[in-house]
């Protein structure tokens, strides 16, 4: 940790998902605040953030660890949801919200942060209803707790869901057939700007609850389509069409963007009806703050594209069912393996050989059998699984958490180890590891079946898995030695 004074300290919840890794780096930037995070896994914590911070380990329905997070807490930052968990994700959100603010009190915090979704009850759809709801329940004890509740609506960054959206059919697409909810008003607002808002919301003086509702003023999905295609110097032609149901456009939305149904449909539920900023509050409260254009905030997503520097994606989060498998990080349970043995040599070291590995999926592909890997993927997304298109957050760089393609990283040891949990749709569960030894590597796949389907499903894909893994295993090898001038190490 720094050795600067600092006078305040700071919990942030959700410290791993979109915004609150985002957070946490603004705040260690600036430098003035003694952090603390509370994540449901430590481990994703990169190790450059965890040298610098406090890390509390916990789920929010867990009072004990919440208390002692919060412990001396001046300011406490609420940036949870569970909407990955399921059809009761209100309810959920709801009781989480609720054991929050009762922590917060019973520890004396003096302010609670929660950023949420801008819209009215009366026609805001499920999504939202629970940002609401979550806002509310964490404002119901003004006499007791100070909340400061700020409401965007499509936040535009690097990696977030709304722009991978907007961007991927742009890219994409030449022309579209626009039905009705992408002419609904919302409120397109940078990454930044809420960031900022966030920050200075530590500061802020203020006597009372606050709502603040932020944007940098109002914008249809169509306009974000034609201000973005018009940034990335494209032409597009956007045809209005009466007619495509909700559920027709997220099924469009799935096969032309990265997002699975869940993201694709909250999102075109939640432009049924305007949602816009109702009060002025951002520019009375936070006057130094002035939102940049929507054109400029998708300027400086597509250079953090260009540069590889996204700090969060919208799929870092675990989705509520990778979080609730037990032994998530273990696939010692598997009764079914594929396992590869490559010899090294020829002055190949360990860490280059990790590092082949660590290259894996995304632009970098899956080498010879690529097209197997990419029909998986499609057949993964029609089946409503996320394919392979999430692709990496960072060419070369992976850490614990990330999304690479259709796995998730589910653990890390450099040099060593590289743990990869199959978010696709399968009729089980599957890992894929790499255990790179000494002289070998090891490469296993592990398979816990479920039922017949299970079995049935691993013994019809075992030619094409001798295939694949085979070459898979080879090549990673053979590419430590391409690399192998490039190393430092070498
Ligand atoms: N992203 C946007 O475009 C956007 C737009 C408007 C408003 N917002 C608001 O911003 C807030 C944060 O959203 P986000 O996009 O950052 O979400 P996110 O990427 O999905 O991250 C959610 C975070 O909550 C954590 N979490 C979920 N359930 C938890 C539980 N029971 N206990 C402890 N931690 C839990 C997750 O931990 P794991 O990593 O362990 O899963 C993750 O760190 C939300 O209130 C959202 O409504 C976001």
């Amino acid at each position: 940790m720094s050795n600067h004074q600092h006078d305040k300290t700071i919990l942030i919840t959700g410290a791993t998902g979109y915004i609150g890794r985002r957070l946490v780096h603004r705040l260690l930037a600036g430098d003035r605040y003694r952090l603390r995070l509370f994540v449901r896994n430590s481990r994703k914590v990169m190790a450059s953030v965890a040298d610098r911070v406090e890390i509390h380990e916990g789920a929010i329905g867990d009072v004990d660890a919440l208390e002692q997070a919060l412990s001396g807490v001046d300011t406490a930052f609420y940036l949870i949801h569970s909407m990955g968990s399921g059809h009761d994700y209100r309810e959920l959100d709801r009781a989480a919200a609720e054991t929050f603010r009762r922590a917060c009190i019973a520890a004396g915090v003096l302010r609670i942060v929660y950023l949420g979704g801008l819209g009215v009850k009366d026609s805001a759809s499920e999504h939202l209803l629970s940002r609401i709801e979550t806002g509310e329940v964490l404002s119901a004890e003004p006499e007791k707790i100070r909340t400061i509740w700020l409401r965007a609506g499509v936040i535009v960054g690097s990696g977030s869901a709304s722009f991978e959206i907007v961007r991927n059919l742009c890219q994409k697409l030449p022309l579209m057939l626009t039905p009705r909810w992408v002419r609904t008003k919302t409120e397109a607002i940078g990454i930044e700007d809420v960031l900022s808002y966030l920050e200075q919301s530590i500061e802020l003086e203020c006597g009372e609850n606050l709502v603040v509702d932020v944007g940098s003023g109002a914008i249809t999905f169509q306009g974000m389509m034609s201000g973005a295609a018009e940034v990335m110097g494209l032409r597009r032609r956007l045809i209005p069409v009466p007619v495509l149901s909700p559920r027709l456009s997220s099924y469009w939305l799935i096969l032309f963007t990265p997002v699975p149904y869940r993201i694709a449909s909250a999102l075109v539920e939640g432009l049924k009806s305007e949602t816009v900023r109702a009060n002025d509050n951002a520019a009375r409260f936070y006057p130094d703050i002035e939102p940049v254009s929507y054109r400029d905030s998708v300027a400086h997503a597509l250079r953090e594209l260009e540069r590889d520097q996204i700090l969060s994606r919208w799929c870092d989060s675990s989705s509520g069912e990778a979080c609730d498998i037990k032994d998530f990080e273990d696939p010692a349970g598997a009764v079914l393996r594929d396992t590869r043995y490559v010899a090294y040599a020829g002055g190949r070291t360990q860490d280059q050989v990790f590092q082949s590995v660590c290259s894996l999926g995304g632009e970098n592909g899956w080498f010879r059998y690529n097209f197997l890997w990419r029909l998986r993927g499609a057949i993964d997304k029609l089946s409503g699984g996320y394919g392979l298109s999430r692709g990496r957050r960072d060419s070369d760089e992976l850490r614990i958490g990330d999304a690479l393609d259709f796995w998730k990283v589910a653990d890390i040891k450099p040099g060593k180890r590289l743990l990869l949990y199959a978010q696709m749709k399968l009729p089980g569960q599957a890992w894929l590891e790499f255990d790179v030894q000494a002289e070998q590597l090891v490469q296993t796949a592990h398979f816990i079946p479920h039922g017949i389907l299970g079995r049935l499903y691993w013994y019809a894909v075992l030619p094409i898995h001798h295939l694949v893994f085979s070459n898979l295993a080879k090549t990673l090898v053979n590419q430590a030695q391409e690399n192998r001038g490039e190393s430092p190490g070498d």
